[in-house]
């Protein structure tokens, strides 16, 4: 059994092959003059089962998995186990209007021709999970970000949604606080409303979690909503920082005192690891 990481999840795959004591691959990876991706795996893997971990975004990231797939399956690997931390373009997981692709469905297809199991990190819908014709599995980063966020003194957990309250509600369970949501409207990519609504936070310390930061709106709206609501420090937090153009200033300017995410996406809020929540799914398969 070996691992292999992309080079868009290298840590995460040491830190899982540390995790479940399985050797990493050898591999020459490099970028060609014109920027396509190049990869030669030097151990032999044939007939070895190989758990690839790799990132889906962004796009050129997309690429080097599927030619990292196809690498493992031209080495002639038994069975080839497929770790996607953030799985890119999950929130196009219909078809919003006449004429659009559902985007979600056909990175499952790419991605699901050369694998036979997939395993990814709060994807923003389970539903996404039913486009692969192989095993798809999903597992959640709320309990490591609860437990990192457990000697913060938090009293209160937010969703800035209901499609992120089951979310909020697990991590205060395991904060031992309470939890509450709002309710977001989406108006477009860059904007949002929120529907006015009675938040009990004065004098609160409050963790707000959500699965996705990307240009940071969601979370800004929510601080100032907190803000009025008397809330006294306010920490963001999420599985996935994509933390897309300005987000971070509008994040602390909003007032938020700590940015959180986790590794899915390695950046300088990668505070949270996700070894610990995919390093169970192939204990059965320990050498
Ligand atoms: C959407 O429903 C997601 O759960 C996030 O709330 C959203 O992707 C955050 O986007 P942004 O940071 O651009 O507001």
């Amino acid at each position: 059994m070996y691992i292999i990481g992309g080079t868009a999840s290298k840590k995460v795959a040491e830190d899982l092959s540390g995790k479940i004591k399985v050797p990493m691959a050898k591999t020459i990876t490099k970028r060609f003059p014109d920027n396509e991706f190049y990869v030669r795996i030097l151990d032999d893997i044939s007939n070895e089962h190989v758990i690839l971990v790799q990132t889906t975004y962004p796009d050129p990231n997309i690429i080097e998995m599927l030619i990292l797939q196809n690498a493992v399956k031209e080495a002639n690997a038994k069975e080839i186990s497929v770790v996607i931390p953030y799985f890119g373009y999950a929130r196009q997981d219909t078809k919003f209007q006449e004429g659009e692709p559902i985007s979600a469905k056909a990175m499952a297809h790419l991605i699901g021709l050369n694998a036979d199991r997939v395993i990814t990190v709060d994807p923003h819908k389970e539903h996404i999970l039913d486009f692969f014709s192989i095993s798809a599995y999903s597992c959640s980063a709320i309990p490591e970000i609860a437990k990192y966020l457990k000697n913060k003194k938090i009293d209160m957990i937010l969703a800035p949604d209901k499609g992120a309250l089951n979310r909020a509600k697990n991590a205060s369970e395991i904060i031992e606080c309470d939890f509450d949501y709002m309710e977001k409207t989406r108006i477009d990519g860059e904007t949002i409303e929120i529907k006015p609504k009675k938040l009990n936070a004065e004098n609160k310390n409050v963790a707000i979690i959500d699965d996705i930061i990307s240009t940071g709106g969601t979370m800004a709206k929510s601080i100032q909503h907190l803000k009025k609501h008397g809330a006294k420090k306010v920490i963001v937090a999420c599985t996935h920082g994509l933390f897309a153009g300005e987000a971070i200033k509008k994040l602390k300017s909003a007032g938020a005192i700590e940015i959180i995410s986790t590794d899915t996406i390695q950046g300088p809020y990668s505070k949270v690891q996700i070894s610990p929540i995919i390093s169970p799914f192939f204990k059965n398969y320990r050498r």
